[in-house]
Formats: structure tokens, C-alpha cells, sequence
């Protein structure tokens, strides 16, 4: 039997390959006996267009949420404890048991998931699927606002508008440059392989990373897809690590189900389109992230995995 420690040391390496903003992966693990702790890494956060470390926090807590269902995988109930500051997370392995079958299965689309910035195609994700994802998001601890139609055209001009102010801005423009785009040696960001060749023509435009992509997107439309909004209750850093645990949740439930994913998150990341998203949810709930729900062409292959940093580089090991 492995020890509690070479779990948590794996549960951490398996994490490596949450999603993140422009793949900055900002977290470090630290593995002490039983304990994993989680902490966000400030040198990888995107001080401009995330500049109260929002999305910094959310991809630390889809990374925890990878980590979990790694040990399960593993057969290792676990504690966990969210401490309002640094760490974010104290993960206690408590108990090794038999696995269960569906928590290996977990692991598995834990391990195939990805973006995808292709044309959805003409079928839509089921409403059973969507309610499938919405649990998802509960079971992480936020929830799931699915738009209409009318909702869905607003955000295409809420988009519109942050896309153009972030365009118009040299300082962000610099830093997506510095994360985007190339073939990314270092390990970080998103390369141009991720990156569609010619945004599809959509009603809610993709995110306009101002670089070339190699990937072949597909000649389809958004008419199929379903815009949601990902929420909750609270506007701290322990309601964003949920938000991302609940991210990574609704994922690997939509990759299970065969149903692609897309974060949008420039209107979360400038104050006025993140209060018409607030509006929008009736000011009861603080939007985290925008998801385009859809299902991709499963004849054609879809974009490679992006790179991660080494499992030196974000995990220690304290005797
Ligand atoms: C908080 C967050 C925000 C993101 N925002 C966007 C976005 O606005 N546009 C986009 O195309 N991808 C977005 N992504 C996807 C990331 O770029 C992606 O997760 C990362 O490049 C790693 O690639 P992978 O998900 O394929 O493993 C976001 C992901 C997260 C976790």
C-alpha cells in the first residue's frame, strides 16, 4: 500500500492538469506527512486583467478539486479544511479503503478533459445534461444560471464590449501576449494549437486572444450551444476556491457526458460587465465565470493537451 504521503504527492501531480486563466497554473503544493497544503502563487497571477486574484483563486480550487478526486481514485477518504487566508486548502488523508470503480472512472476523465475552442456542432447538450451540470456545480458548492434566449443576446453585447475595452487596453493586451499564443517551452499558457485558426463566426464571440491559432475550428455556429453563468452566494477568496471546485465538477461531469466546456471570463474580469452579469442573475448571486455548454464534432479530433509546468516546479515534498 502506497503511504498517505506518496498519495498526496500523486493527488497533486494529477492536479497539474486542472484548468487555469491562460493555463498560469498559480498554485503550489506542499506535502507534509498526511497533510497536502494548497497555497496560490501571486508570481503567476494576471495582475491586470485579474487583478484581485479572482481567477487566480478559482483555478487553485479546480486544481483542489482535481486532487480530490485523485485520492479517491486512490481509495483515501480525506479530510479538508478551507482556512479564509494562505493556505487556501489542508487536505488530511484520513482513512485508505478499497477504491470504488466510479471514482477510478473520475480520474480517467479527469485526465482527458480539456478546452475546447471548436464550433459546437447542431446538437444541443440535453436538458437532462444540463441539469446533470448543474448538479455538478451544487455538489462543488455553487451554482448554475442557464440563459435564455434574450439573456443570451445580452451577453453577446456585454461580450462585445469587455472584448473591446480589453483590446483597446495596451497593458492587457501586453500581458495576454506574455501568456499566449507559440508553442509555450516553459510549460505555461496557451498555444497556438489550442487556438482556433479564424474564431468561429458565433452570436457570443470567443475570446479574441489577438494571435494566430493552428486549430481547425469548424465551419459551425453558437446556435446549438448554451450559455450559462456560474455563481454563487459570496465575493470572497473561499466562495472563488468553490467556485472553482465547482467548475472542476461540472467538467468532469460534462466531459463524462460528452458535452464541451468553454470559460469566458473576460466579463468577469472588468467591473462594468461583471455587474451587468450581476444584474442579470437578479443581484441575489456573484457571477465567477461565463461557460459556453455545447457538443463537439466527435468525427474530427480536438485541440492537444496544453503543457504543464514539472511536478518539481508546484509540488514539495517536507520530510
Ligand atoms: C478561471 C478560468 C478562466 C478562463 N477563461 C477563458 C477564456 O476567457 N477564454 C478561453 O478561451 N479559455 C478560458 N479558460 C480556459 C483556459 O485557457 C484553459 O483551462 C487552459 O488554457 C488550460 O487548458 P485545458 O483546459 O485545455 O487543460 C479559462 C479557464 C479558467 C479556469
Amino acid at each position: 500500500m502506497t503511504t498517505a504521503s506518496d498519495a498526496l504527492a500523486a493527488a497533486a501531480d494529477a492536479a497539474r492538469l486542472a484548468p487555469s486563466v491562460h493555463n498560469t497554473q498559480p498554485w503550489r503544493w506542499v506535502v507534509r506527512g498526511d497533510t497536502l497544503e494548497l497555497s496560490a502563487v501571486p508570481e503567476r497571477q494576471l495582475r491586470e486583467q485579474d487583478a484581485d486574484g479572482r481567477l487566480m483563486v478559482l483555478s487553485c480550487g479546480a486544481a483542489l478539486h482535481h486532487a480530490l478526486v485523485a485520492l479517491a481514485a486512490e481509495g483515501w477518504r480525506c479530510e479538508v479544511e478551507r482556512p479564509a487566508g494562505e493556505p487556501l486548502a489542508v487536505v488530511r488523508a484520513v482513512e485508505h479503503t478499497p477504491a470504488d470503480p466510479h471514482d477510478m472512472h473520475r480520474l480517467q476523465l479527469l485526465r482527458v478533459r480539456r478546452t475546447d475552442r471548436r464550433a459546437v456542432t447542431e446538437e444541443p447538450v440535453t436538458p437532462e445534461v444540463l441539469e446533470a451540470l448543474a448538479a455538478g456545480a451544487r455538489r462543488g458548492g455553487a451554482r448554475l444560471h442557464v440563459l435564455d434566449r434574450d439573456q443570451v443576446l445580452q451577453l453577446a453585447v456585454m461580450i462585445e464590449h469587455s472584448g473591446e475595452a480589453q483590446r483597446r487596453d495596451e497593458r492587457m493586451r501586453a500581458e495576454t501576449a506574455g501568456w499566449v499564443g507559440g508553442e509555450r517551452p516553459g510549460g505555461t499558457g496557451v498555444p497556438a494549437s489550442a487556438l482556433p485558426v479564424e474564431n468561429p463566426r458565433t452570436t457570443v464571440a470567443e475570446r479574441d486572444f489577438g494571435v494566430p491559432g493552428t486549430l481547425a475550428a469548424g465551419e459551425g455556429h453558437d446556435n446549438a450551444a448554451n450559455y450559462a453563468i456560474l455563481y454563487g452566494d459570496g465575493d470572497e477568496r473561499p466562495d472563488w476556491l468553490a467556485a472553482g471546485e465547482a467548475l472542476g465538477e461540472l467538467w468532469l461531469t460534462a466531459t463524462g457526458r460528452g458535452a464541451a466546456v468553454l470559460p469566458l471570463s473576460s466579463p468577469v474580469e472588468l467591473e462594468f460587465t461583471r455587474a451587468a452579469l450581476r444584474r442579470m442573475l437578479g443581484d441575489v448571486g456573484w457571477p465567477y465565470l461565463v461557460l459556453r455548454l455545447g457538443v463537439a464534432d466527435p468525427e474530427h479530433a480536438g485541440p492537444p493537451h496544453t503543457p504543464r509546468l514539472t511536478s518539481e516546479e508546484v509540488i514539495t515534498v517536507e520530510e
